[in-house]
């Protein structure tokens, strides 16, 4: 099956070679053919170029894109979309004044999603995520990351790490599955006891059944410490599984030097940054994911991505999808928010959401941006002339049709 795509006005993320995570000035280049076709073979990417060069073969099918981009798949590098209930209730609560810590020492949070998921069975939290997936695809979402930790006993971190296996296999949307069992200590365990738990029992089951992709750890105060995190990613990397964590939210406690010294793919959150931080990611391979629908939500501050970007620090942009931090799967939305809150260009924005995203999911061989060779993970726009409009338009839904995913 050859379809051509043709009259496209800007065809965005042409890439001829898998780049390295982009930093500094590269971050600022997107690059773009304008007035171009793309031609799809067997759910391929074969080839693309301007409409000058379009070659007179045949193809079974012909769109015309006039008027309307092409790109590729946003990948969202950071989600929880596995969870049995939204906090509604704490979203009030939030309103009215309460912070997410308060609600969380009240008994919110965490801890309340890990009961309401104890008592769904693992078919119905598998169909009310499937929703989920679905409903990030329709905003472009091509690649997904899927934490557990609303599990917080070996069962059900189980239960939650089969359903993200499962939504991985039958979504269509390819999803990489991160164990976050030290999420938050369930009531009736010491903080010393659940990380023992973690590392003596959840570990050594996630790996028995190849359950997960990455680990990771909340490393926040009234969570986990650093040393729990050294702990737990030291005992993780035996099996395999590489750290993408969460550090830096509310406090600076030292995580980011732990994750990287771990060898970190990412390192998440990122809202509150010491000056040594900024250097230990800008010296690292370590990608820096930030999470302004968050920030957003909870009005707690903003990444301060520009920042990490002039050091040279290569940044993603993520959903964070999760009932209490951040309800929204939009990737469009985060990639607004990134510009209008955190003042990122379009362009660096973009690249957050794509080719750095893609790297932050060690996928980027096969995802975040129009390669030759690579699966044609695209989405057409709703009439548009510059992608520029993506992040103005904000909080609409930018994608017309989805291409083969
Ligand atoms: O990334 N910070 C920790 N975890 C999530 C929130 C989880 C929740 O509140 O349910 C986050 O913000
Ligand atoms: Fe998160």
């Amino acid at each position: 099956m050859r379809r051509l795509i043709k009259n496209i006005r800007q065809l965005v993320q042409v890439r001829d070679r898998v780049p390295p995570p982009l930093r500094g000035d590269d971050m600022d280049r997107l690059p773009v053919i304008e007035n171009a076709y793309l031609i799809i073979e067997d759910g391929v990417i074969a080839d693309y170029g301007p409409m000058e060069a379009l070659p007179s073969s045949d193809a079974d099918r012909i769109i015309d894109a006039s008027g309307r981009l092409v790109l590729p798949a946003w990948i969202d590098s950071h989600t929880h979309a596995v969870f049995a209930r939204p906090r509604y209730g704490e979203f009030i609560d939030k309103i009215k004044g309460l912070s997410y810590e308060e609600i969380a020492r009240r008994g919110g949070g965490i801890v309340r999603s890990a009961e309401a998921l104890a008592a769904m069975s693992e078919q119905e939290l598998f169909e009310r995520a499937m929703r989920y997936v679905e409903a990030a695809r329709a905003y472009g979402t091509g690649l997904m990351e899927i934490k557990s930790g609303y599990g917080l006993s070996t069962d059900a971190e189980l239960k939650m790490l089969r359903v993200i296996r499962r939504l991985g296999r039958e979504s269509g949307i390819p999803v990489k599955a991160t164990f976050l069992g030290a999420h938050a200590v369930p009531p009736g365990m010491t903080r010393k006891e659940y990380v023992r738990l973690i590392i003596d029992e959840m570990l050594p089951a996630v790996a028995r059944e190849h359950l997960a992709d990455y680990a990771d750890v909340f490393c926040e105060e009234g969570y986990f410490t650093p040393r729990d995190m050294d702990l737990i990613l030291g005992e993780a990397a035996r099996y395999g599984l590489k750290p993408k964590v969460h550090v830096n939210q509310f406090h600076a406690l030292g995580g980011v030097e732990v994750a990287v010294r771990h060898g970190a793919v990412s390192v998440d959150h990122l809202e509150v940054m010491t000056p040594g931080d900024f250097e230990i990611l800008a010296d690292s391979e370590t990608i820096a994911t930030v999470l302004p629908g968050c920030s957003f939500f909870l009005g707690i501050p903003y990444a301060p991505a520009k920042e990490m970007i002039a050091r040279g620090i290569a940044v993603a942009v993520a959903t964070d999808f999760n009932p209490g931090s951040a309800p929204s799967w939009s990737m469009p939305m985060a990639v607004a928010l990134a510009v209008i809150k955190q003042k990122l260009t379009p362009e660096q924005a973009i690249n957050a959401a794509t080719v750095n995203a893609a790297h932050a999911l060690e996928a980027a061989d096969r995802a975040g941006m129009i390669r030759r060779g690579a699966p044609a993970r695209l989405w057409i726009s709703q009439p548009m002339e510059h992608y520029g409009e993506i992040p103005y338009y904000f909080g609409t839904n930018p994608v017309g049709h989805i291409l083969e995913f």
